[in-house]
């Protein structure tokens, strides 16, 4: 395989996961693109990269260019994805994949019209921990899934809401939608499809138009439950998955151990009450998003399925638009 020449739209925090995904897969990144001409400047000296388009138009008009990240606020992930599926260049977007499920559609639409392969990037998915916590449960490691929660919380380092995350009109939502998007993929990803959600959401620390804190409780077309947690309120950032089930529960926290994750289960019933078997699984390998951005690589390659497509990403905006619509009238909502 010829050596994947790549382009960056977007040259903010996340683009960073990207640069370092891509070269760690050995991809050439050609150009990036940012509206901000001085962040556009700093980023091309500091990533080495040898040019910068302010314009998308630009980037996406580069015959060299075989695909792109899509690393820009949310609003603009729709017009976006459609440029480059026009201009016929494979997509790796940045997740929440839409603000409403029509854009998706039509983004989904775009990229099978030209052809390309669109990945969305709820890199979760990719991590050494879901990977792992995947096979054991599709092995029956841990019997029938009865109970999974989901959290992924944080400060913002400590400071404020940064940029466009606190405004309704570019982001679309608050932490549910931002943190509680990865969260809904991951449930889909480990549990199954979810049949209803009743959700809770609230801004208790920022003066922001979304909301800094909210809970939603999942029922699984499986049959088994599940909650998530989203936060801008937390104290320093936390990241994890516990599935619960009939013969033992898997458990992966990441302000615990990021590099293991726990399989606990009970080899007699006369053990106490708090004492189990545990067996503490390392976890090896590349970082999360560099693991994203090389299933993306190989999927083009065509060596392997689209880990997160962009139905996938769909059906991600859907939980949250329906917790949304769920926190509003204060009832459950079944999908
Ligand atoms: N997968 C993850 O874990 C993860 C983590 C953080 C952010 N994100 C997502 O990535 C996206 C960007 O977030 P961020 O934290 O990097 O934001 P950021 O504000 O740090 O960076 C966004 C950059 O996009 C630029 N930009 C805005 N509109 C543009 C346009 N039309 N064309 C070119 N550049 C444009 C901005 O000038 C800015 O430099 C968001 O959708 C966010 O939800 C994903």
């Amino acid at each position: 395989m010829s050596v994947h020449r790549v382009g960056i739209i977007g040259s903010g925090a996340i683009a960073a996961a990207h640069v370092r995904g891509y070269r760690k897969a050995g991809a050439e990144i050609v150009a990036l693109c940012d509206v901000d001409a001085d962040r556009l400047a700093a980023r091309c000296s500091e990533w080495e990269v040898p040019r910068g388009d302010a314009d998308a138009a630009d980037l996406l008009g580069d015959p060299q260019i075989s695909a792109v990240s899509i690393c820009t606020p949310n609003a603009t992930h729709h017009p976006l994805t459609l440029a480059a599926a026009g201009a016929g260049k494979h997509v790796l977007c940045e997740k929440p994949v839409s603000l409403n499920l029509a854009q998706g559609e039509q983004m989904i639409e775009a990229c099978d019209r030209s052809g390309v392969v669109f990945q969305v990037g709820h890199h979760l998915r990719s991590s050494a921990a879901a990977t792992l916590a995947k096979e054991m449960i599709e092995r029956g490691d841990i019997g029938v899934p009865t109970y999974l929660r989901f959290r992924q919380a944080h400060d913002w380092d400590g400071g404020g809401v940064r940029g466009v995350f606190g405004s309704r009109e570019a982001s679309g939502g608050g932490t549910l939608l931002d943190n509680g998007c990865h969260l809904f993929d991951l449930a889909r990803f480990l549990g199954s499809d979810v049949r209803d959600v009743f959700a809770r959401v609230a801004t208790r620390k920022f003066d922001i138009e979304v909301e800094d804190t909210a809970v939603a409780s999942l029922g699984f077309v499986s049959g088994a439950l599940g909650h998530i947690e989203t936060a801008w309120t937390a104290t320093g950032w936390q990241e994890g998955f516990w599935i619960f089930g009939t013969e033992g529960s898997i458990e992966f926290d990441d302000r615990v151990d990021r590099k293991a994750l726990l399989r606990r289960w009970r080899s007699e019933s006369t053990m106490s009450w708090g004492v189990t078997e545990v067996d503490t699984h390392p976890l090896g390998g590349l970082d999360p998003h560099s693991r994203h951005v090389a299933n993306f690589l190989a999927a083009i390659e065509g060596t392997r399925d689209v880990i997160c497509t962009g139905r996938d990403g769909l059906e991600a905006v859907r939980l949250v638009l329906a917790s949304y619509e769920s926190a509003d009238r204060g009832t459950p909502i079944v999908l």
